[in-house]
């Protein structure tokens, strides 16, 4: 059956301006990371997308090499843009990523202008799409010229295979450094794409000073430190979780007492807000509005309706910020 997404989508989700572009990006984003991969099912795929369209996230993020095995999540989405999504395409903002390891070779990674643009004409036949609207440097790379690189991101947009683009993992300086030659280039850097959480705080670390003098837009993932500042862990490690599934980036040694002691705390005081402390996880990368956008990953359609529920309340009082500093500290 043809999917016809819900006419209410944008009544509830905020928007936000990416920097001082003109873009908006919804206050909460989905990540294919996880579970669009080749071992996935298709089917969980596209429920997830359209739960999360449905409520108005109009951003999936997506890199080269998310899967596994790599390449496939580009696939599955590409396969949900063909059956489902096609006739949203221009309500659709669809981002994808070259640097780190994709394929074989001296030229299967890093950001060389080979690997980059040969990286971006595959992700564009996987996605089936002629463009992509942003193509990120998915990390800073010191074996290439800054200005290669940042050359390559520029090339990708006058081809119209690319509408802004990103830099990710990228340090303060390396930021800095970036955004000057893109803007020298004439194609501004939109957005950079960094790890923040109430667990991962480098971004507070001159990063977030940098973005903000030079107008580019931030976009947090793992906002819920992969499912630790949720309430997935505090009483087992569930089999169907990501920690359980041998992830490299979560797993069962990750979990530790000390982290659960404080996650436990923090979902106290989540719940004395009336939220889930995944809610809170989320609203608290985006207090005060400094970052664009919380750029989640679900693994049920659940958890996807439960952040949603986070643009509810997105305020905090003094007195809980620096309850949370005291628990964290
Ligand atoms: N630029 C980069 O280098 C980089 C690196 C990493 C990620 N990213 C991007 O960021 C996206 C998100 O990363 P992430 O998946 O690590 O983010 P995350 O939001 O911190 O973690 C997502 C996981 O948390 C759990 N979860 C989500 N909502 C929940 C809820 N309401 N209640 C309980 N548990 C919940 C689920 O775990 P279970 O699966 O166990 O259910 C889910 O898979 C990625 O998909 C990717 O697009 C970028």
């Amino acid at each position: 059956m043809v999917y016809s997404a819900n006419e209410q989508r944008y009544d509830a989700m905020p928007y936000n301006k990416t920097g001082r572009s003109g873009l908006k990006l919804p206050a909460v984003s989905l990540g294919l990371w996880h579970n669009f991969g080749g071992v996935d099912t298709f089917e969980l795929g596209a429920r997830l997308v359209r739960r999360a369209f449905d409520q108005g996230i109009t951003h999936f993020d997506l890199a080269n090499n998310y899967g596994p095995p790599t390449g496939s999540a580009e696939e599955t989405f590409g396969r949900i843009m063909r059956t489902e999504l096609a006739p949203y395409r221009d309500e659709l903002i669809i981002s994808t990523k070259a640097g780190y390891r994709m394929g074989p070779g001296p030229y299967g990674e890093r950001g060389s202008r080979k690997s980059m643009l040969s990286s971006l004409d595959q992700s564009l036949k996987r996605l089936g799409l002629e463009y992509v609207d942003i193509f990120y440097s998915h990390r800073y790379d010191s074996d290439t010229p800054l200005e290669e690189t940042m050359g390559a991101l520029d090339q990708a947009v006058r081809q119209g295979k690319a509408l802004y683009v990103g830099i990710s993992n990228y340090g303060p300086e390396q930021a800095r450094e970036a955004i000057a030659i893109l803007k020298r280039l004439g194609t501004p850097c939109l957005i950079h794409q960094v790890h923040y959480s109430m667990y991962e705080r480098r971004l507070e670390q001159g990063l977030q000073q940098v973005l903000e003098e030079e107008g580019v837009g931030s976009i947090a993932y793992s906002p819920l430190a992969r499912g630790l500042l949720s309430d997935r862990y505090l009483e087992t490690i569930p089999a169907d979780s990501r920690a359980a599934g041998g992830s490299v980036f979560l797993n069962r040694e990750d979990i530790t007492e000390q982290k659960l002691a404080k996650s436990r705390q923090l979902n106290q005081l989540a719940a004395e807000r009336g939220q889930s402390l995944a809610q809170m996880a989320v609203a608290w990368v985006l207090r005060q509005g400094r970052v664009t956008s919380a750029l989640i990953g679900a693994s049920k359609e659940q958890q996807i309706d439960d952040i949603i529920g986070a643009t509810k309340q997105l305020d905090f009082a003094q007195e809980e910020l620096k309850a949370i500093e005291r628990i964290l500290s």
